[in-house]
């Protein structure tokens, strides 16, 4: 048998061939084909290119490199706070596991590691999750799946570390964090309360057009202070001082105005259409897909209670999350923390006896809309996933046909953005309906509405002139897409009243 020598087989002949293609034509620069055709679209495969960890210089780099890690790290320093102050042994143990598991998390996002399936550890959504894992991401890990997927997967495996527990399955890391957000951001809700703690009453002696121009320009103005409610997330603040949460939570009207100028894909004259004319069919069920606990969930009630009193909603659906979940989202414990301490609370010392009264009053409004189930609270398994919502006619069948009964669906916030447009690179022009697919164009889709400060890549929905506004802003303001200063209020056609079909 010959043996290979220096690259070369005894024979003489090269080990290695190299063909010399001087005569072929040259290569061409071929554009893929964005977005991709449906068929080969799946949640490891974006309709356009996915952000990935391991972009470097890239907003998921920097998250799933730095930002989470100190997330988790807070939330570790928050269950070992807890667990100094137990006394029972059982539970001083038992927290203490949950404890070890999340630097086991630890190890595993910082060393990079694959995606593991889920412990059985009784939630409601493990099938879906290892589903999606098993389908789309074997072998892949925390740098190379999708940014969106990785980070979601993260809250999920951090979750998993006290849901195996025997005593603290219920315990929410960032609940202290929360809390926080709401007392210290009381100039703000003041201003708010002090001004809605009586139902507002248009004065008699306006005509039916200076009426309904009132009532326009109260609902553009609620619309904003519940956008810009979506500024202040807990998992971008950590640095924040009270004077920048002040500056970024104000809401007077000359404010609004100028902010008004930093939303850069602004459907809100639809929007106004649209709701007129829900009153004008006698009023319908409107729907929040919360984001935020705290102050924006505060300003989101604020806005909810407008729409019912003006008679441009009937019944108000809220969806939260069923476990913590990208440190502010709200979860059932959250939203009954607000309206009780509202009422019952002592969380502002500084505070006038008026001050107090009126967020007394717009409390006990607040649950007597609860008792009367006018305001009715949610939590289905699927918003606490890692698909996006073009895989929510398929994976949760029974969600979308609920939304399909509703008039509108309002998405509150950066990550339910994220999730619409399936966070990936499309075009700023790319036009709303198009950029959220399924949810647009299935058979049934709702009226959606996303209101969303910019807080991540993913931006669309800018109108014909938005690849050029997006590339002016990278020349002029890089940081623009994740400093929360500029926003969308994008509204869907959809396909309401058609029947909703399932393949
Ligand atoms: O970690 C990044 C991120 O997921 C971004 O989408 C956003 O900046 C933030 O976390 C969550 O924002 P929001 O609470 O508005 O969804
Ligand atoms: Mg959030």
């Amino acid at each position: 048998m010959s043996t290979p020598n220096n690259g070369v087989l005894s024979s003489g002949a090269p080990s290695k061939v190299t063909l010399s293609l001087g005569h072929l034509p040259s290569k061409k620069d071929i554009k893929a084909p964005w977005p991709r055709t449906p068929t080969r679209v799946d949640p490891n495969n974006p309709p356009w290119p996915a952000y990935r960890g391991y972009h470097e210089y890239s907003f998921a780099h920097a998250t799933m490199q730095s930002r989470l890690p100190t997330i988790l790290g807070k939330a570790i320093e928050d269950a070992t706070r807890t667990l100094n102050d137990q006394s029972s042994e059982e539970y001083v143990v038992d927290l203490l596991a949950c404890i070890e598991r999340m630097g086991e998390l630890m190890t595993d996002l910082s060393g990079n590691a694959k995606l593991r399936p889920l412990i059985d550890d009784g939630e409601a959504d493990v099938a879906l999750w290892n589903k999606e894992i098993a389908k789309y991401f074997q072998g892949k890990d925390f740098m190379n799946a999708p940014w969106l997927f990785a980070e979601a997967y993260k809250y999920r495996r951090l979750h998993e570390c006290f849901c195996t527990s025997k005593f603290w399955r219920d315990y929410d890391v960032f609940y202290r964090q929360k809390c926080d957000t709401f007392s210290r951001s009381s100039d703000a809700v003041f201003e708010l309360s002090m001004r809605f703690a009586e139902p507002f009453k248009l004065s008699d002696n306006l005509s039916p057009e200076e009426k309904l121009e009132a009532e326009r320009l109260m609902f553009l103005e609620l619309t904003q202070v519940c956008l810009w409610g979506n500024s202040t997330d807990l998992s971008l603040l950590i640095n924040m001082t009270e004077e920048q949460i002040k500056a970024l939570q104000s809401t007077g009207g000359d404010h609004l105005a100028a902010t008004e100028k930093n939303i850069l894909g602004n459907h809100l004259p639809a929007l106004w259409k649209t709701v007129k004319e829900l009153r004008d069919k006698t009023g319908g069920r409107i729907d929040f897909v919360l984001d935020n606990a705290g102050f924006e969930l505060y300003c989101d009630c604020v806005y909810a209670d407008f729409l019912l009193q003006s008679g441009l909603a009937t019944q108000i659906h809220f969806h939260g999350k069923r476990y913590p979940w990208f440190v502010s989202d709200v979860t059932r414990k959250d939203w009954e923390w607000l309206l009780n301490s509202m009422v019952y609370g002592q969380l502002f010392p500084k505070a006038t006896d008026q001050e107090l009264e009126s967020l007394r009053r717009l409390g006990r409004r607040w649950k007597q809309y609860v008792k009367e189930k006018k305001w009715v609270y949610e939590q289905h398994p699927f918003w606490c996933t890692g698909y996006t919502y073009w895989n929510l006619h398929a994976e949760a069948p029974d969600l979308f046909l609920h939304l399909s009964r509703s008039d509108l669906v309002f998405f509150k916030g950066d990550l339910n953005h994220r999730k619409l447009t399936y966070d990936c690179a499309a075009p700023a022009s790319t036009p709303f309906d198009v950029a959220i697919g399924p949810m647009a164009s299935s058979a049934g889709a709702p009226k959606i509405v996303s209101l969303r400060t910019i807080k991540s890549d993913v931006v669309v929905g800018l109108g014909a002139e938005g690849d050029e506004t997006a590339e002016k802003l990278d020349e002029t303001e890089p940081g623009w897409k994740i400093s929360g200063k500029y926003a969308v209020v994008l509204l869907s056609e959809g396909r309401p009243g058609e029947k909703v079909r399932f393949a």
